[in-house]
């Protein structure tokens, strides 16, 4: 039994047809785009190598830069940020220089009447050099710590994790 195609069918048939890659063509780039940060891998390791040498700390806290990848959905950006290291003992202490007041950079002996003391300049904030918030100034916590390690030499930054110092 032979089975015979209309024009009007086979019209239809090939409509849907290209109709369906063109369609595909479209949609396939929209979903790799949507699903696309699922896809990427996580970021290797979690330790940020920067080029201050370790060797270079003492126990005066210093200001060391790191710069990481940031990842904000489909943006990536470089960002660089800073901690407060220095050397306690045989350990290496890294601070945030981020306020609990209110979010303003602190800084190590920026106050001529408290040189051993981290000074948030905003509100005339004060810290022990362990990052222990001193009462009756506007702070209401601790600065946060961080990992620190050496690596090869270098100090390398972690993680951020609230100050276990204090
Ligand atoms: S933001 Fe630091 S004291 Fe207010």
């Amino acid at each position: 039994m032979s089975q015979k195609v209309t024009r009007r069918q086979f019209l239809n048939y090939s409509l849907m047809g290209v109709g369906s890659f063109m369609a595909a063509g479209a949609i396939l780039p929209m979903g790799r785009f949507a699903l696309d940060p699922l896809f990427q891998g996580e970021a290797q390791g979690s330790m940020i190598t920067t080029s201050v040498k370790t060797e270079e700390i003492t126990e005066e806290p210093v200001k060391v830069d790191f710069s990481y990848e940031q990842q904000d959905a489909w943006y990536t950006s470089e960002v660089t940020d800073f901690v407060w290291v220095y050397r306690d003992g045989d350990n290496l202490i890294a601070l945030s220089p981020i306020c609990k007041h209110l979010g303003c950079t602190v800084t190590w002996a920026g106050d001529d009447a408290n040189p051993d003391k981290f000074f948030c300049p905003c509100h005339n904030g004060l810290y022990e050099k362990n990052g222990k918030n001193i009462p009756g100034t506007p702070p209401r916590g601790p600065l946060d710590q961080y990992e620190v390690r050496d690596s090869d030499g270098f100090i390398t930054i972690g993680e951020m994790f609230e100050n276990e110092l204090v």
